[in-house]
């Protein structure tokens, strides 16, 4: 078993980065302990956003994200991954140790391992998605998916849904006077410039879309700040969002929120449904606050999801396996 997990390893972790990242920053880091078996993800700090991202939310939903991918993989592979997170007090991040389990003494999990096909298939789409609404079916079975993870996904209301969007106007004012923030996210784009950082990591131009005649729909320019040349489009009249939340805002919700943020995206993806995330609102606490529907029982709001039916996008880069993973 263990020579089959240790062959197994790179597989899992190639699928784990297919995760989305806030900016594209691949904020993990894996190291697999062949005597015990265990495949540890850790958050990289070398790679925080301490301007979007100062306490670290945005990274462990990204991390949360991957911990998802593995799970699917492994469960492809025949496997149970158990996941025990923060298994070290002394190290915060250290986030999770997976190890995985044999097939006759645990019957894999079959809703996982059929996600499997959309772990390359998900791509976060900016372009203008059409008018087509997405049938109630499909938004039961995402909240569903949302659940299962321990978390909660809420279809706002037309009023809320006008909330957010006019969140997204004040963010990007906030985003406009902070040169800080500016830095850090021309830091984390590519254009193809020179002096730019590694090509493997970041937001390549072409992911940005195209820029909206008049901003209805909540999908950030990446291009802003740079005030790169692009063709503008009509987005979507009304679009399809879906918020995401927990009871409680603590590291162990973040992962939690991260791993219900993937199934979501590869349950839409399986469907056929192109996505885009949006947490520009929720990097200023004084904004993130106003994101929740009072009337509703989620505590804190994780991310905002734009769906709908557009386009194919383009896969972004990332990071070689053997650049994030140690065999020890
Ligand atoms: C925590 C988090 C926050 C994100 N925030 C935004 C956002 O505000 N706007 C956006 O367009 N994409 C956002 N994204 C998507 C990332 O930019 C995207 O995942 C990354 O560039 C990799 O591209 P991919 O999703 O196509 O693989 C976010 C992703 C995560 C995990």
């Amino acid at each position: 078993m263990r020579d089959r997990v240790t062959e197994a390893v790179p597989a899992l972790v190639a699928a784990a980065v297919a995760a989305p990242s806030m900016h594209n920053a691949q904020p993990w880091r894996f190291v697999h302990r062949t005597d015990t078996g265990v495949l540890s993800l850790y958050g990289d700090p070398d790679r925080a956003l301490p301007v979007g991202d100062p306490e670290h939310r945005g990274m462990h939903l990204g991390c949360g994200g991957a911990l998802f991918n593995l799970r699917v993989a492994a469960a492809q592979q025949g496997w149970d991954a158990v996941a025990e997170v923060f298994p070290d007090r002394r190290d915060p991040w250290r986030l999770v140790d997976v190890t995985l389990e044999e097939p006759d003494t645990v019957p894999f999990d079959r809703g996982l391992a059929d996600l499997f096909p959309a772990v390359e298939a998900r791509h976060t789409n900016r372009s203008p998605f059409s008018d087509e609404q997405i049938p109630p079916e499909i938004f039961d079975e995402l909240c569903a998916a949302a659940l299962l993870e321990g978390a909660r996904l809420a279809v706002p209301s037309d009023w809320h849904a006008d909330d957010l969007v006019d969140l997204v106007h004040d963010a990007e004012l906030h985003e406009a006077a902070s040169d800080l923030m500016r830095a850090e996210i021309i830091a984390w784009t590519r254009t193809g410039r020179a002096g730019e950082g590694p090509a493997a990591e970041g937001v390549p131009s072409y992911a940005f879309g195209p820029r909206q005649h008049d901003v209805k729909v909540p999908v950030r320019d990446f291009g802003l700040p740079r005030d790169t040349q692009r063709a503008t489009a009509t987005f979507e009249e009304r679009p399809q969002l879906a918020v995401l939340g927990t009871e409680t805002d603590d590291p162990a919700d973040w992962l939690r929120a991260g791993q219900a943020m993937e199934r979501i995206l590869l349950v839409a993806t399986r469907d056929g449904l192109a996505t885009s995330m949006m947490s520009q609102p929720l990097e200023w606490p004084e904004l993130r606050s106003m994101a929740r529907d009072p009337a509703s029982r989620m505590g804190f709001v994780h991310m905002v999801f734009r769906l709908g039916y557009g386009p194919p996008a383009a896969p972004t880069p990332r990071r070689p396996v053997a650049d994030v993973l140690t065999v020890v």
